[in-house]
């Protein structure tokens, strides 16, 4: 009989126990999912709604700003994206991406579909974005909108944001940041960096599923936002409706809040406050030391170079003769982990190794370490 079939058994009693150490989903901290089942309350509840405060000051203090405008908007690490373009770029804004990875790549496509004029300033995946191609190009055109990754999740490459920060206030631009992967596993610190529009996820470091896109826009950004000659082309992120169920007095329903995942975040960015910003990122640091010591001795490298390299993602260059997703299906069938492959120009080059929020602790490592040479054992 299949499961659906008999009201008392249901797919979900036997789902597997998987170790997640890809670039996302990371592990769901055991205290998030108590969050997430506490009982669900009306989206205007005044309960719920001093929640809601709560949640935009934890954000305000992770991402290090004073942007009123700080909520996590519905919708996975891609709605931040796409609110991120759709509410700050009208047709014709010239906007300038710098591309290094996946990431980047998707942000030309979702400026491109909303009718800027994209340019971008691109370097080789697996190593950053360089300050000085991005000074030569600011200084012989202009923008509206300049884009960067700060984690790119794609390869595994910690961008120096502050550094391009420091180029592009003088410009007048907007300054975007996607910290997807870096939020609660590197330092963000939006307001030293001059970042105007920022957005991540909760399914990465924060140790929370997959769900929200925690975001912030500085005052200048939403001066942009009230200027708008055309109405936001997307209703359901349109931020100037939104705001006024998040902030102020009236409260007005837009859509109905994800009121569960908001208590998860609540409870992820909790925790990593409680830990203490200092600890938690020196902790992604002593798994990723640990974990390049450990590859070291399999024999394994990584691609990127380790001035520039992120401590939550690591991307191991596989070796001659060794068949990459294989041992991906080995590492998930005889033992329970899931790592990632690469994608596009380093697809069957590299795996991807997350150590993520939850995930970044010794034992983890250990245990990862372990099946990884095991599977290159038998391979
Ligand atoms: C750097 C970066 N930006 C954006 C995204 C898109 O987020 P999502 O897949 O949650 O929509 C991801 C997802 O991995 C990411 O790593």
């Amino acid at each position: 009989m299949a499961a659906h079939d008999d009201p008392m058994t249901s797919t979900l009693d036997s789902l597997p126990d998987i170790l997640l150490l890809g670039p996302g989903p990371s592990a769901t901290h055991p205290d998030v999912y108590r969050a997430l089942a506490r009982p669900t309350l009306g989206h205007l509840d005044p309960v719920f709604i001093g929640l809601m405060d709560e949640v935009r000051e934890l954000i305000q203090s992770l991402a290090h700003t004073q942007n009123r405008l700080t909520l996590p908007i519905s919708g996975t690490g891609s709605a931040g994206m796409e609110a991120s373009f759709v509410n700050f770029i009208e047709p014709g804004d010239r906007v300038l991406v710098l591309q290094n990875g996946v990431f980047g790549t998707r942000m030309k496509d979702v400026a491109g579909r909303l009718g800027a004029v994209v340019d971008s300033v691109d370097a080789e995946w697996g190593t950053p974005i360089d300050p000085e191609a991005v000074r030569a190009k600011l200084a012989t055109d202009s923008y509206d909108l300049v884009g960067v990754v700060h984690a790119e999740t794609s390869t595994g490459v910690w961008n120096p944001v502050e550094a391009i920060g420091n180029l592009v206030r003088p410009t007048g631009a907007l300054f975007l940041v996607d910290s997807v992967t870096g939020l609660g596993g590197i330092p963000v610190e939006l307001d030293r960096w001059g970042a105007d529009i920022f957005y991540s996820g909760t399914q990465k470091c924060l140790g929370c599923p997959p769900g929200l896109a925690p975001f912030s826009a500085s005052d200048r950004a939403v001066a942009k936002l009230q200027r708008r000659k055309s109405k936001v082309p997307n209703w359901y992120l349109d931020l100037s409706m939104i705001v006024n169920y998040w902030d102020g007095a009236k409260r007005a329903y837009h859509h109905t809040a994800p009121i569960n995942m908001i208590y998860g975040l609540y409870a992820a960015l909790q925790i990593i406050l409680r830990e203490g910003e200092a600890s938690v990122f020196a902790r992604h640091r002593a798994a990723h030391e640990q974990l390049v010591r450990g590859l070291d001795r399999l024999g394994l490298e990584l691609l990127v170079a380790p001035e520039c390299r992120l401590p939550m993602l690591n991307a191991v260059k596989v070796p001659e003769g060794v068949d990459e997703a294989g041992v991906r299906v080995v590492l998930l069938r005889e033992h329970g982990i899931e790592i990632g492959a690469g994608l596009g120009p380093l697809a069957g080059k590299i795996w991807r190794i997350g150590l993520m929020g939850h995930n970044a602790r010794p034992e983890v490592v250990e245990r990862c370490l372990a099946a990884l040479g095991q599977c290159l054992g038998k391979a």
